[in-house]
């Protein structure tokens, strides 16, 4: 699948050293958090090239000069449960970035979304919103949290993820081909329960230390 401006898959030695911690089947709560964590800041990192700034002037201790400053206000939008692990990484840099939260979990059959929560700060149309879940599967939770989300007068929209389906791209793509798509993993296919290959099993099962259902 080739990259563009749409998606961007973030090359680091880093992510490869993270991503096998969340694969390996043998790494337990707390190694699983950890490298989810790290991959989180990655993430953050780069989703943020995408908000924009707006020049200021700042007095330094000698004289004036030109700096910069958010030109929008961010909006972090965890899918939940999963997406709660991502959040962080964004508010490391943005400590005063909104959040809001999107409940959404697949349906074990049809594997489409079933929303259950929704709390959306106000004023969605003047900021960047960066949309978070660690796993792109079929891309029923991200077009449904997207879609959503223009509803409620999002206009500039950033999805993030840590392993991301070539299914799962294929569909927010065509649902909202303006919406660009980063990850630090592009993985092989889904398998026939819609989980992705290799992939690391259920993201918020292992990153919340839960049983599956
Ligand atoms: C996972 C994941 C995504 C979704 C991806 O959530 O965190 O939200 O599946 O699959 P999709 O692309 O096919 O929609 P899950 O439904 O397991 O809920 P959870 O976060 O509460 O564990
Ligand atoms: N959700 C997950 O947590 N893992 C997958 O592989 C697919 C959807």
């Amino acid at each position: 699948m080739p990259q563009n401006k749409y998606l961007q898959v973030i090359e680091h030695p880093l992510v490869h050293l993270y991503i096998t911690k969340l694969r390996d089947q043998h790494s337990g709560v707390q190694a699983f958090r950890e490298a989810m964590d790290r991959l989180g800041g990655i993430l953050g990192y780069h989703a943020l090239s995408h908000v924009s700034t707006k020049d200021v002037q700042v007095q330094t201790p000698l004289e004036r000069t030109s700096g910069v400053e958010l030109a929008k206000t961010v909006h972090v939008v965890p899918i939940l449960r999963a997406g709660l692990s991502l959040v962080q990484g964004i508010l490391h840099f943005v400590p005063n970035a909104k959040v809001g939260h999107i409940g959404v979990y697949r349906d074990h059959q049809s594997h489409e979304p079933i929303n259950y929560y929704d709390n959306l700060p106000e004023g969605l149309d003047k900021g960047t919103c960066i949309v978070v879940d660690p796993m792109l599967a079929t891309g029923g939770s991200a077009s449904h949290a997207i879609s959503y989300l223009k509803e409620n007068g999002a206009n500039d929209i950033v999805f993030t993820c840590v392993i991301a389906a070539p299914e799962g791209v294929e569909r927010v793509h065509n649902t909202h081909p303006d919406v660009p798509i980063i990850t630090t993993y592009l993985d092989r296919e889904l398998n026939e329960q819609a989980y992705i290959l290799p992939g690391l099993g259920d993201a918020g099962d292992r990153y919340f230390g839960t049983t599956p259902s």
